[in-house]
């Protein structure tokens, strides 16, 4: 897991006034709107006395603390102390909690965890740009599954899984090639033809996956002769090292298919296809995702390769959480994600960063700050 990425924190239509508590990269955030609609991401202990923030309540755009009524606004700072100090109005310094960027997509709040400031913060790119025309049929489903969020991103870009894995595939040819593609340092996108009975392909049938790291999106195309096209775009949020926070949109057009085919897609998907991926996921070894040197992988398997290959490199280039340095104090002390403002004001806080690992300097970190 690492810092300094957009990661899907929760479904827009479910946030509101109300404060709501989520965990990414094995760190508690809130989330909440201010009267405007607007939505925040704080880190959600109180730096008072360590309450959850997410457990209070919002009002005038300040969230207030559950415990003792410290409110804090939008910007994580302490804005009223109302009891046990000469100034409650003015509170020390040091009261603030980190906060985090956010930008709203495709119905779901991204937040951007770590501390870049705007001009250096990676850019999530339009990978679903017929979400906004209105010309789509576009449902949404989420899933928290206990599987590593890389081994997840990995099976949304393996072509070759899905005649094996999915009931709905069984007709589908066993074969694929890579007939296309774009490879950047943080994005691909290749078209994965299918054989027909023949072992010929074409244009017409198989499946274009796109991966961008930014976002951790992945968005599968797929073409077949006779049936609608269907996209699905999966975000997979690391909740910690071995669970992960599916959003996944399903879309079809509304000019070929029907409102009842789009239905039958999203219910087959939700009862039925992600189970299957699940059941082989539940299987594979290590837990974690494997090393290259572990696994055997072949032609095929290019494009999950890639996937798996600009994730650490990025992760890498951008800090990653440092496990081993974490886990004998995390029963005792709070570790938070830095924010952009540890960047400009580095002193005055209460709770000390989460260790990170050395960073490596990569083309890919270069290539995202553009
Ligand atoms: S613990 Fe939050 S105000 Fe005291
Ligand atoms: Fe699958």
């Amino acid at each position: 897991m690492f810092i300094n990425n957009w990661y899907a924190a929760c479904v827009a239509a479910d946030l509101g006034t109300a404060p709501m508590r989520v965990r990414i990269l094995d760190c508690d955030f809130v989330l909440f709107r201010d009267a405007s609609g607007r939505a925040h991401c704080l880190s959600d202990t109180c730096c008072h006395r360590g309450a959850s923030l997410a457990a209070g309540s919002v009002q005038a755009g300040r969230i207030r603390c559950p415990q003792h009524g410290w409110e804090y606004d939008a910007s994580g700072r302490c804005a009223l102390i109302p009891q046990g100090s000469r100034d409650g109005a003015h509170p020390p310094k040091r009261a603030r909690v980190p906060a985090y960027p956010v930008e709203e997509r495709y119905g779901l709040v991204f937040a951007f965890l770590g501390d870049l400031g705007p001009d250096e913060r990676p850019v999530m790119p339009d990978l679903l740009p017929e979400y906004a025309t209105g010309e789509w049929y576009c449902d949404l489903i989420r899933r928290r599954k206990d599987i590593h969020y890389l081994r997840m991103a990995e099976n949304y870009n393996d072509p070759c899984h899905v005649h094996y894995v999915h009931e709905f595939g069984r007709w589908l040819p066993k074969g694929v090639t890579i007939e296309t593609e774009v490879l950047t340092p943080t994005y691909v996108r290749a078209f994965h033809a299918a054989w027909d009975a023949k072992g010929r392909w074409g244009r017409e049938q198989g499946l274009m996956m796109e991966y961008s790291v930014i976002g951790l999106l992945s968005r599968n195309t797929n073409l077949q002769p006779g049936y609608p096209r269907t996209i699905v775009l999966a975000s997979v949020t690391p909740i910690d090292a071995c669970n992960t926070q599916i959003f996944m949109l399903l879309l079809m057009p509304k000019a070929d298919a029907t409102e009842a085919q789009h239905r039958a897609l999203v219910t087959m998907t939700e009862k039925q296809v992600m189970d299957e991926d699940y059941a082989v996921l539940k299987t594979t070894r290590p837990v974690l995702a494997a090393e290259p040197a572990e696994e055997l992988l072949v032609e095929s398997d290019l494009t999950l390769a890639q996937v798996r290959k600009m994730t650490l490199e990025f992760a890498a280039s951008q800090g990653e959480i440092d496990q081993e340095a974490w886990a004998p104090v995390r029963q005792s002390h709070i570790r938070v994600v830095p924010c952009p403002e540890h960047r400009t004001d580095p002193k005055n806080w209460v709770h000390k960063l989460l260790p990170l690992r050395p960073r490596r300097s990569s083309a890919v970190a270069a290539a995202a700050a553009g």
